[in-house]
Parts: structure tokens; C-alpha cells; sequence
């Protein structure tokens, strides 16, 4: 496993998001410090908080969180372990009701993501969210009215930025007529392709791209294969090598992995300095794309 003692997530690179605030590329997603079904108090508090406040030793400055996670138990322990956040950005999301373990309902109705994000502020202890996302466009709304609250929102200074969650490229430049998008955050990893035209497009919009369960590999990680000979070259683990496959993907891509464990956030800080060359980048883009083809067809 590359070493973790000196991770950093500097060595990532930096993007400015929406063109003014500066992260570090690699994240945090804070999703997994809750219980089973992203829901209650995660099983080990300790442990938890003890992630959260080693983040920014790891150079990481950059943490994603939303109110459906826990619900509020996430944010919650974001302001707990590091208010009043000093250099950190966190971005947030809201427009989901829950009503139990794993069960995620999209509510667009513009009162109630005004509700989301004065939640929200009051949580995290913030005058105003560096990033607030849409969670998902409910489609039961009509969205270009989920677009004008959010609209109205920012000009009211509640939100600094915007972004969207698990969008399509013509989904983007209709919330483009009422905001700057900042940033979108869709499903992608070396094996789960899909959102390629949206990757594309955002990289030359120059808005950032979150790309939610970045760690992930599938069959890859199988002994014998190219992942597991590519990271065996470079003493990485498989994880560590698909998250630096995603990070030299694009210049916008802000991956943010998630973890309970502070050997796990280590490990994966640390394939920040992972450098695969252009040969094993190529030979990982191409199995990836045909397990992520062989996973559609299925
Ligand atoms: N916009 C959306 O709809 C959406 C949906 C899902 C997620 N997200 C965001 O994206 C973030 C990341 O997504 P994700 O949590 O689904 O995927 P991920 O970060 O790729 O994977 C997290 C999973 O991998 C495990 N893990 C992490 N590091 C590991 C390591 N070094 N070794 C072994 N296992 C490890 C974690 O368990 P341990 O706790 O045991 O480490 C957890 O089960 C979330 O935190 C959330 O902020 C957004």
C-alpha cells in the first residue's frame, strides 16, 4: 500500500470552484460517518469524529455532506468536529425526504428546499454555504421552478454556489438560464462510465465534477488483472490506483471518497501523489469502459 504517513491531498492539484473558491482536489464525502442505510448515528462516534478532525492534517479542504445523510447526523458532526471550519469548504445538499433506512424521496417543492437550506445553515453553524446542490430535480416539479428558488437563494446570499446531483447535459443548461452551475455530482469510477458526456461537457464549462462512489473497481481488483498488476508495479492498493485513474481523468474531477475509519481516509489521501503514467492510464481506460459496457448489458 503507498505509504500514508506523508499523504497529503494537496499533491491532488487545486481547482477553483465556481471560478473563486480554491480546494484541493481530493475530498472527503461525508456520507459514510452515519448508520447502516445512511441513516442514525454511525456505529463508532469516536471513530467518526476522529476522521472528520484529521482531515485537514490530510490537506483535504474540501468535504461533501447533505441533509438526507443520517438524516442531519452528518452535517451535525461536521460542526461538532471542525467549526468554525477555518479554510474548510463544505458543501451540502438538500431537495430529499426520509423516512427510513436507504429510502431516498426527491421533494422539489420550492418551500421546502428554502426549508432545506435554512436547515442547513443552522447545522453547520454557517451564514452563508460556499456549495449548496441539488440533491436530485424532483420530477414530480416542475424544475425551472426548483431553478428560480435556488436562483432567488444566492441572490439573497444564503448560497455562495450551486450545484446540481445526477444531471444530464441538457439538464445542466436548463439550470444554466437561472445560475452559474458550479458543479455536478454523478455516479462515475473506472468501471461505471456513464456520465462521460456530462464529465466532458463540464470540463469545458470548467465546472467541477464530483464523481460519488469513486472508489470503486468491480471485478478489476481480481488477481491477474490489470488494476491488480498496475497497482502491485506501483506497491498501491487497487482503491488507491482507481482513484488516481479518476483524478488524471480530468482537471475538473473533484473525487470525494468516504470512509468511518481513519486508516482507511489515510490510505486514500495518499493516492493523491499516486502517478500512473500515460501507458497504464490507457490500459486501465479501456478495461474500465468495457466492464462498465459488460455492467449496462447486463
Ligand atoms: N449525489 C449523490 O447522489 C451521492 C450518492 C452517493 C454518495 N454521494 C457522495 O459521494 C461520497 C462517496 O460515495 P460512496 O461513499 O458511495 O463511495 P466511496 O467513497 O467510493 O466508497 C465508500 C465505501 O468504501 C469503503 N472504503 C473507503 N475507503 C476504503 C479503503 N481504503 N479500503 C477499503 N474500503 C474503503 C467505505 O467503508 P469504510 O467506512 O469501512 O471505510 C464505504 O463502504 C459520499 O460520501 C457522499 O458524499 C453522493
Amino acid at each position: 500500500m503507498t505509504k500514508s504517513a506523508e499523504a497529503n491531498a494537496k499533491a491532488s492539484g487545486t481547482f477553483r470552484l465556481g471560478g473563486d473558491i480554491e480546494v484541493n482536489r481530493l475530498g472527503f464525502g461525508a456520507m459514510r460517518i452515519t448508520g447502516e442505510g445512511i441513516w442514525g448515528e454511525p456505529g463508532d462516534r469516536d471513530e467518526a469524529l476522529r476522521v472528520l478532525k484529521r482531515l485537514p492534517k490530510l490537506g483535504v479542504n474540501f468535504i461533501d455532506t447533505a441533509d438526507a445523510y443520517g438524516p442531519d447526523v452528518s452535517e451535525d458532526l461536521l460542526r461538532e468536529a471542525l467549526h468554525p471550519y477555518n479554510g474548510l469548504v463544505i458543501a451540502t445538499k438538500g431537495g430529499q425526504v426520509r423516512n427510513g433506512p436507504g429510502v431516498w424521496v426527491p421533494l422539489g417543492r420550492p418551500e421546502y428546499l428554502r426549508q432545506c437550506v435554512l436547515m442547513s445553515l443552522r447545522r453547520l453553524g454557517v451564514e452563508r454555504i460556499d456549495l449548496w446542490q441539488l440533491h436530485r430535480i424532483d420530477p414530480k416539479v416542475d424544475r425551472d421552478e426548483q431553478f428560480a428558488v435556488i436562483a432567488e437563494m444566492q441572490q439573497e446570499g444564503l448560497i455562495r454556489h450551486v450545484g446540481l446531483s445526477e444531471v444530464s447535459v441538457e439538464e445542466i443548461r436548463a439550470a444554466q438560464r437561472h445560475f452559474k452551475v458550479a458543479s455536478v455530482q454523478n455516479l462515475y469510477n473506472l468501471v461505471t462510465r456513464q456520465s462521460e458526456e456530462v464529465l466532458n461537457f463540464c470540463e469545458v464549462e470548467n465546472i467541477g465534477f464530483i464523481p460519488w462512489y469513486p472508489l470503486a473497481s468491480g471485478s478489476l481488483a481480481q488477481p491477474g488483472s490489470v488494476l491488480d498488476e498496475v497497482a502491485t508495479k506501483l506497491g498501491a492498493s487497487p482503491s488507491q490506483v482507481a482513484l488516481a485513474w479518476v483524478l488524471k481523468r480530468s482537471p475538473v474531477m473533484l473525487p470525494i471518497p468516504g470512509t468511518s475509519k481513519v486508516s482507511h481516509l489515510e490510505e486514500n489521501i495518499a493516492a493523491a501523489a499516486l502517478e500512473l503514467s500515460d501507458e497504464d492510464f490507457s490500459a486501465l481506460d479501456e478495461v474500465g469502459r468495457q466492464e462498465s459496457e459488460r455492467q449496462q448489458a447486463a
